[in-house]
């Protein structure tokens, strides 16, 4: 894996970044030079100014505005009660900077508060600043609110090896989202802060304590020699539409795939591929057997077909925008294409090639969208390729008359955008929000956050295809409690902001997705975003890479716990070891496509280092089982414990009982783990354990 980069300004991707509104990415640092950064004490120590180390390390989640050096997050003057600092880190809440200090630094000092940029919001939530070093809490402020006078905290800082600053919202507990910008954060600083430390000892700012960081997950590789399906165990379709589904199928050899009860009209191909249009609406149970020299493998596919019901399970498949951005074209989509199929990953239950944003050209004399000719030569042309690989094949829009890359948008034009993308033969839509802001104005309604997908879904409706819709408006005005419903039924939407590769709005993220659980079903998902894994072409263009390799490990755990849609944005033609084996684990995949479509619940938080960074997460399976996931969100190794299973029952429809010793399985490792009555693991840094509980009743 590459080393972790400090975040860099990414300027086109800022600049929409912040024409959304959305939480613009830690990363900028504020230069003001001219002050003395470094001196020695009366005891013999050096003394560091915090201003003077690398802080575009803070990991700040949410909210305008940057951590910046010597100044508040707005670049005015560090303020804290009525009194001005010229020297500090302006930050805002919930943000935490950790630092390395090899166990070489004597004592922490600094005068923190809310910053007076608060003064123009209506609401804000108080604030807590907290210091810890190797676990323990050295010091802790009481709630501080707007007006708060400078509130001077002094840490012991002597044999610590990590240490981590933090300011946390302080009341409500949940985590405001970044569109509402004036809840969303408040401004706080820690000024006039200084480190002691022995002389000739650095501090050195680093998104995990470096003993952590680089260090690769223990995971396992692969699937058997022997036959076995994979991918969805339930596919949605409108009776009289094209129909496209290619068989997850691994194992070594020739395998010949049969597939028995198709209902009338599909049929399969020698590829495994099945094509065709359902005739009647209704449940049809298939069962697919896939035989090999070494054995025979079965199972039972769903296809459900009626109005509305796609996106049975959540869509897995690959993404243009964080590796190619701006400069996509046909060649590298076709490559995704062939790669999905070379890497395995398509015999996995990959399907959906998807380009995003950046394709499009001008319209046409007759108004019709084209695509950008020096990047695509035949977008027809290009489906019809991935068509035959069996992949299905998304695009991307916006109902501004801009897209949020700044190019042709769906504004007024959207009928005919609809049946532009049923000829080329699009399988899914993912559509934005942007420019859309400059028609709804400044405080949209309801009414006016649902119009522009409603007019979508009427346009989708007249065009015979079947189109996988996906808003994407970072969750603006709770888009779970409505997107599923009349008039948008959407099958998911994205409920939170961009994550580029910040491990803070992966967090940010995760904090939504406790709550909206209820929203997810077969047909309607919670899209978490794209999966931060693999890397990037150029490695400066794009941010696939910047979490750390248990980060990414915890990312794809929760993400399959979550039932979100799992997009792939990597290049898929350069994934080493790990990363393989991180995204095509089936038993893990399994989690993310079962066909009971429950979301998890966070049913255990408890509090190691920072709020509530201690979690269990659980979801009922559709064979009578339980995912469990044991995550560590805090920077350091906690010991996550399960009582009894008992516990989790809150995810438990009334028919499924967890009571006493369950036989548990490590889904990463692939491995037996023995009949147990409750569970506890020490469970690395930002890292995570995935389990299945109990017996299965159904296969
Ligand atoms: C953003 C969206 C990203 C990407 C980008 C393209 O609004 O959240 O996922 O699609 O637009 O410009």
């Amino acid at each position: 894996m590459k080393n972790i980069k400090p975040r860099k300004p990414i300027s086109g991707r800022r600049a929409f970044l912040k024409f959304m509104g959305a939480a613009a990415a830690a990363g900028y640092v504020a230069e003001s030079g001219g002050r003395r950064t470094a001196w020695a004490d009366a005891e013999g120590g050096k003394q560091i100014r915090l201003s003077s180390l690398d802080i575009a390390m803070t990991m700040q989640e949410l909210g305008e505005g940057r951590p910046m050096r010597n100044l508040s997050t707005k670049g005015r003057p560090i303020s804290i009660g009525g009194v001005r600092f010229s020297n500090g880190l302006g930050t805002r809440a919930n943000s935490q900077l950790i630092i390395d200090l090899h166990g070489q630094a004597m004592k922490f000092t600094a005068l923190v508060g809310v910053d007076s940029l608060v003064e123009n919001k209506g609401n804000y939530f108080p604030v807590m600043f907290v210091v810890v070093a190797d676990q323990k809490v050295l010091a802790k402020t009481p709630v501080l609110r707007k007006g708060s006078p400078p509130y001077k905290i002094v840490a012991d800082l002597r044999g610590a090896k990590t240490l981590v600053l933090m300011v946390l919202l302080a009341e409500p507990k949940i985590i405001p989202m970044p569109w509402q910008p004036s809840e969303a954060s408040t401004p706080a600083d820690w000024a006039d802060a200084v480190i002691t430390m022995v002389p000739g000892a650095t501090a050195k700012p680093v998104t995990m304590p470096s003993t952590y960081q680089q260090e690769i997950p223990e995971i396992a590789s692969g699937d058997g020699k022997d036959p076995a399906i994979h991918g969805p165990r339930s596919i949605g379709t409108t009776p009289g539409r094209p129909f496209l589904f290619r068989v997850p199928v691994t194992g070594e050899g020739t395998i010949h795939i049969t597939a028995e009860g198709l209902p009338a009209g599909l049929s399969l191909d020698t590829q495994g591929i099945i094509t065709g249009s359902v005739a009647t609406a209704g449940e049809y149970t298939v069962k697919l057997t896939a035989k090999s020299r070494l054995g025979t493998a079965t199972r039972k596919l769903k296809v459900v077909a009626g109005v509305y019901r796609l996106e049975q399970t959540p869509s897995m498949g690959w993404n243009s925008w964080y590796v190619w951005g701006f400069s996509v074209n046909q060649e590298h989509v076709q490559k995704a294409a062939d790669m999905m199929v070379k890497t395995g990953l398509a015999a996995k239950g990959y399907a959906y090639i998807n380009i995003d944003d950046a394709w499009a050209g001008p319209r046409d004399k007759n108004g019709n969208i084209t695509a950008d000719s020096k990047k695509f030569s035949s977008m027809k042309g290009l489906a019809d390729y991935i068509h035959s690989k069996g992949l299905r094949f998304g695009i991307y829009s916006s109902p501004g008359a801009k897209t949020c890359a700044g190019y042709t948008g769906s504004y007024g034009h959207e009928q005919q955008d609809a049946a532009t993308w049923a000829h080329w033969g699009v399988d899914f839509l993912k559509y934005d929000w942007c420019y859309y802001g400059l028609i709804a104005g400044p405080n949209p309604t309801h009414a006016e956050y649902v119009k522009p997908y409603a007019v979508m879904r009427t346009a989708l409706d007249k065009v015979n295809r079947d189109i996988v819709y996906e808003l994407c408006q970072y969750g603006m005005d709770d888009v779970w409690k409505w997107a599923a419903k009349s008039p948008v039924y959407a099958n998911d939407w994205r409920v939170y902001t961009d994550l580029a590769d910040r491990w803070g709005a992966v967090v940010g993220t995760i904090g939504v997705e406790r709550s909206i659980y209820p929203y997810a079903e077969p047909g309607h998902w919670n899209f978490a975003e794209m999966l931060l894994t693999g890397w990037d072409p150029q490695g400066n263009n794009t941010l696939v890479n910047g979490l750390t390799p248990h980060e990414q490990l915890t990312q794809f755990t929760l993400w399959c716990l979550l039932a979100s849609p799992l997009f792939l944005s990597c290049d898929l033609s350069r994934m080493d070891k790990f990363t393989l084996d991180l995204v095509s684990n089936t038993e893990v995949l399994d989690i993310d496509q079962d066909p009971l479509g429950r979301q998890a619940q966070c049913v255990l938080r408890g509090t190691g280092v920072l709020e509530g960074d201690m979690q269990v997460w659980a979801r009922q399976l559709w064979d009578g089982t339980m995912a469990v996931g044991l995550v560590n969100m805090s920077p350091v190794p906690q010991t996550i414990q399960i009582n009894k299973w008992d516990d989790l029952k809150a995810v438990l429809t009334a028919d499924v009982t967890m009571a006493g010793r369950q036989s548990v399985r490590d889904l990463w490792k692939r491995r037996n783990l023995g009949m147990h009555d409750g569970f506890s693991a020490q469970i690395p840094a930002h890292s995570a354990m995935l389990l299945k509980v109990g017996k299965p009743q159904k296969f």
